[in-house]
């Protein structure tokens, strides 16, 4: 095992390796599970950090371990369970790192460096529903194809093509689904002598419907993308890869991508029936992981919520998130873009909220429309953001621009909020989170009125064991 760099308790639960857990039935802590919540939260990421005493070289790197809570009349049931992609069952048959993966070379003499990367199924979940056979929790990662697990017991069946995605072509992690049709539409970075923007549109059921590709300038990174109304766009940072390092196993992936301020932010932006590119813009320079939602405001421009760095610093952060000390500076706050969407051009950008923020999520019957609310984590008010991990949830609104904050107090950790939407109430709302507390050493889930965030939890759930604090979740309705 190797032994704690730091006593933080953030960092107990991201090194903790999960064994995972069969289907349990979980304990109430305090209060009651509220009548109207019944469904599933879903939540992925990496369970285990290390092999064989061997450490990742990234916070991605990690084996996707996924967390289901089941919520019935009868109360609620908790599974966890790792992934078992090809990769990691021969990795854990050897009992040590095999593959490599975003931030690490396979290990071994410099010929071994030459394997397929290890898809991690690590990053988040996109549970499908169109009858009893299509019925799949994908586990998503964005570098290769999904894998589809059964989304009561979590047993892991297979790769997913979508019937019919060409093996060289990824799906993404941060799908957007049109409740309204039901369709979802992603995308993948293919890289081949050029890097080509892949863009998807797939039916409740998981089988790929359209697609449309454009090339795309040099090598970026994009991890996400924004529905809004007609349009998908998509804000392609200046984060280009460097090929020959990569190619030649010098470097990982990670370690080869460049911050290149001068080529600013481009833009394109497709619309969503046709797939077909409507625009291309450019603007400032900045990095993002994620965007909270898009709309087509009355005049016809594109509103977008994104969560922006100066840079790409968070990218050499969350590669020391892996290690469990953390030194290097990536604060990120929540800003609002609007743009044209037949021309591309930006009209204007501002910062709605100076906190440091990450995982904005919106009520699901919004996405792509005008949300009212945004749910996010913040770091809690005056602990030191580039050493603490984020303490808080939060409700900003958009209108009034009022944050209504839930401090989770000293040692504890959310992860993204999850909103559940009340199957008796079309009014009412539930946050799901899963809570790591340091004060016990133990995991549990949180459940919040959505709009009374700064009461104390309506339910809290005992789970068996911790789970390592991970990145993206979804809710699937009863
Ligand atoms: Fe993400």
């Amino acid at each position: 095992m190797i032994s704690l760099p730091q006593t933080t308790s953030w960092a107990k639960a991201i090194l903790h390796t999960a064994k995972g857990f069969e289907p349990s039935p979980l304990t109430v802590l305090s209060g009651a599970i509220p009548a109207g919540l019944r469904g599933s939260l879903y939540r992925n990421g990496p369970g285990r950090l290390e092999r064989g005493g061997q450490r990742v070289g990234h916070w991605f790197d990690g084996d996707g371990a996924i967390l289901g809570v089941h919520f019935t009349r009868a109360g609620a049931t908790g599974v966890y369970r790792y992934v078992q992609s090809a990769e990691y069952q021969a990795e854990e048959q050897a009992r040590r790192f095999i593959y490599g993966g975003y931030g690490m070379n396979p290990p071994g003499a410099f010929w071994e460096r030459f394997k397929p990367t290890k898809n991690a199924g690590n990053t988040s979940v996109l549970a499908l529903s169109g009858g009893s056979q299509s019925d799949r929790l994908l586990a998503l990662w964005e570098g290769g194809h999904p894998y589809a697990l059964d989304p009561e017991t979590l047993e892991t069946y297979g790769l997913h093509d979508l019937n019919g995605l060409p093996k060289s072509l990824p799906f993404s992690a941060h799908p957007k689904r049109d409740l309204q049709t039901g369709d979802i539409y992603n995308f993948g970075v293919s890289f081949g002598k050029e890097a080509m923007l892949n863009v998807y549109r797939v039916d409740a059921d998981g089988t790929l419907k359209q697609k449309s590709s454009v090339e795309l300038d040099g090598l970026p990174l994009i991890h996400d993308f924004v529905m809004a109304g007609r349009y998908l766009i998509f804000f392609i940072p200046p984060v280009r890869l460097n090929a020959v390092p990569l190619l030649l196993k010098l470097k990982s992936f990670s370690d080869s991508f460049q911050w290149k301020p001068e080529q600013g932010t481009q833009i394109l932006v497709f619309d969503r029936d046709s797939l077909d590119l409507v625009s291309r813009g450019e603007t400032q320079p900045w990095y993002q992981w994620h965007f909270g939602n898009g709309f087509i405001n009355a005049n016809g421009d594109a509103v977008i919520d994104v969560i922006r760095y100066d840079n790409f610093n968070t990218n050499q952060y969350l590669k020391e998130v892996s290690t469990g000390k953390t030194h290097t500076s990536s604060k990120s706050t929540l800003w609002q873009i609007r743009l044209n969407p037949l021309t591309g051009e930006t009209i204007e950008t501002h910062e709605l909220l100076d906190r440091s923020c990450e995982f904005p999520v919106v009520k699901p019957q919004e996405v792509g429309q005008f949300n009212r609310t945004t749910y996010l984590l913040l770091h809690r008010r005056g602990v030191d953001s580039t050493q603490d991990f984020f303490g808080s949830i939060a409700r900003f609104d958009q209108k009034t621009g009022e944050l209504m904050e839930a401090d989770l107090g000293e040692n504890r950790y959310p992860m993204e909020p999850i909103y559940a939407p009340d199957v008796e109430n079309p009014d009412q709302g539930w946050i799901v989170t899963v809570v790591y507390d340091g004060n016990r050493d133990r995991s549990e889930v949180w459940i919040f009125d959505s709009d009374r965030l700064n009461d104390q939890p309506v339910c809290r759930l005992a789970l068996p064991e911790v789970i390592p604090l991970g990145f993206h979740g979804t809710w699937k309705p009863a």
